[in-house]
């Protein structure tokens, strides 16, 4: 339940986007299970979004929508018809260009396609649904990353940029007491983020970042993104959760 929920209306619809795998099927799932609403639930792939909404049931709808397009947005924003949004999460994104390139042609590209894969979903989306969100109790929680603090650059520069543009939301949706907060994970296991990359040697590698040698589970990282979606966290905004296992404590 939102805050909206608790104040007696009927519940609106959450949105998620990223939900077919990794950090956002684990969300959609407990938002399916924990709430009355409908979850609409959004990525790229029809195949991985047909299996999602056989598995989780009729209360979870799919669009298929490239979100890094206003098209996209527009298609969820169809889906939605209407209806308030009670909850909005922004879990889209990945590093699309892991390469450390220095020739700047490929820099230009690589800082371009992080950009469009980690920043655009998130604020298309957002400002589609922005007029329909539930006003008082609405939630926006978008998923950005440990990398933000400390790279790698195109990437969490990219992850980065959504901090500041969810704190101007926060001060500006907060007369409507909508929350609006980043979660911001270090390595999670279980996911496609590391595509072909991933291997023993670098699950080890990631796993050492933390002083707990282990990744989160999607699973962590779902339900701290649906407490702060939840009617408990309705004074928290503005702010950037890190869940990491300790990766940023001092003298690592
Ligand atoms: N795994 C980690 O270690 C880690 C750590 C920190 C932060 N994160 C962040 O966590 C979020 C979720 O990633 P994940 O780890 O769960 O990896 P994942 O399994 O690759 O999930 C990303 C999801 O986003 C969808 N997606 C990507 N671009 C999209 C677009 N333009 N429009 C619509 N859907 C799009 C993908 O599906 P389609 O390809 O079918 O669209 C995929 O289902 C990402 O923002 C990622 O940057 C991950």
């Amino acid at each position: 339940m939102t805050g909206a929920e608790s104040a007696g209306g009927a519940p609106g619809v959450a949105v998620v986007s990223g939900a077919a795998t990794g950090i956002g099927r684990a969300i959609t799932a407990r938002l399916a299970a924990s709430r009355a609403g409908e979850v609409i639930a959004v990525g790229r792939r029809s195949d991985r979004l047909a299996g999602l909404a056989d598995r989780l049931g009729p209360r979870v709808v799919v669009v298929a929508a490239d979100l890094s397009e206003p098209d996209g947005a527009r298609r969820v924003l169809a889906a939605v018809a209407g209806r308030p949004v009670d909850i909005l999460v922004n879990n889209a994104g990945g590093n699309a260009d892991p390469h450390r390139v220095q020739e700047l042609d490929a820099l230009a590209e690589a800082w371009r396609a992080n950009l469009h894969a980690n920043v655009l979903p998130a604020v298309l989306l957002t400002h589609a649904l922005l007029p329909l969100l539930a006003r008082p109790g609405g939630r926006i929680v978008t998923v950005g990353s440990v990398a933000a603090v400390r790279g790698p650059a195109t990437y969490g520069g990219a992850k980065a940029a959504l901090h500041p543009w969810s704190a101007e939301l926060a001060a500006q949706l907060a007369g409507d007491q909508i929350t609006v907060n980043v979660v911001a994970p270090g390595y999670v296991t279980d996911t496609e983020f590391y595509g072909d990359r991933m291997s023993s040697d670098l699950h080890a590698d990631r796993s050492r970042r933390s002083p707990m040698n282990r990744g989160a589970t999607p699973e962590e990282v779902a339900a701290t993104v649906c407490h702060l979606a939840g009617p408990e966290a309705g004074f928290i905004t503005g702010q950037v959760v890190h869940i990491n296992g300790g990766a940023l404590l001092a003298g690592r």
